[in-house]
């Protein structure tokens, strides 16, 4: 099981007052130092965190895969055809948003997403679709040429009662056991904790866990050293 920092959430305290650290950057060094195996950022349309310096920076500094989540927004797409990130994974985004909400509807966008998958894979960005446990999206995303799916645990997270977690972990497995038979390199992620992560961590064939906003707040505490070690001994046991 592998681990990816998303360290979107330095550069939220570093916006909330236009100041010039935390540095993302320097977060995404500790988290490699600390074990884990690949660096995610968001670079959003509204830029409220995230910004084309950090993502330039991340690439040449930060010795792992930097796997950069984007929309297919047209402006978005050419940065990352600039930047050459070593992955690219596709999210729907909504303005208003407070953090990404549901996976993509790769069935309902097929040709949009079909034309950016495209496009970066042709510049030898690997493209991961972020998508909810849905095997209609998973059979689309085949389809479309995706190399990765990353299943969207945001449900399983809200989810208040153990009978609807069951569920939704149940809903889980299925998917990913679909993705894996499709020959998908099958990673999860959004709103995982320190709390409930291991039902996911548990199971069979998601291969990486992409986890950021309890990272960051642990760290705030503890040091972000100390928060990514206890993650990685947690997902890895
Ligand atoms: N995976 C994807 C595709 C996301 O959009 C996000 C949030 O940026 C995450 C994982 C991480 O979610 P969280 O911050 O809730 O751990």
């Amino acid at each position: 099981m592998k681990l990816g920092v998303n360290v979107d959430h330095t550069a939220t305290l570093r916006e909330s007052r236009g100041t010039n650290y935390p540095d993302p950057v320097v977060a995404a060094m500790l988290a490699e130092y600390a074990g884990c195996d690949s660096v995610v950022v968001h670079l959003r349309e509204d830029r409220r965190h995230i910004k084309e310096r950090d993502v330039f920076l991340l690439k040449e500094s930060v010795g792992l895969p930097l796997n950069l989540e984007m929309s297919t927004n047209r402006d978005i797409v050419d940065f990352a055809l600039m930047v050459k990130p070593n992955q690219a994974t596709l999210v729907p985004e909504r303005r208003r948003e407070v953090t990404t909400e549901g996976g993509l509807d790769v069935v309902k966008n097929y040709k949009k997403i079909e034309r950016v998958v495209k496009k970066l894979k042709s510049s030898q960005i690997r493209v991961s679709l972020f998508i909810d446990p849905l095997i209609k999206q998973i059979k689309a995303a085949g389809k479309i040429g995706a190399d990765s799916v990353e299943i969207n645990t945001g449900s399983f997270a809200e989810a208040k009662t153990s009978a609807k977690k069951k569920r939704e972990v149940e809903k889980i497995k299925k998917a990913v056991s679909f993705a894996v038979k499709k020959g998908f390199f099958v990673a999860a992620g959004h709103g995982l904790d320190f709390e409930n992560v291991l039902p996911i961590a548990r199971i069979k064939g998601i291969e990486e866990l992409n986890i950021g906003h309890s990272i960051i707040c642990r760290s705030v505490f503890v040091g972000i050293v100390s928060a990514v070690e206890e993650m990685v001994s947690l997902i890895k046991r």
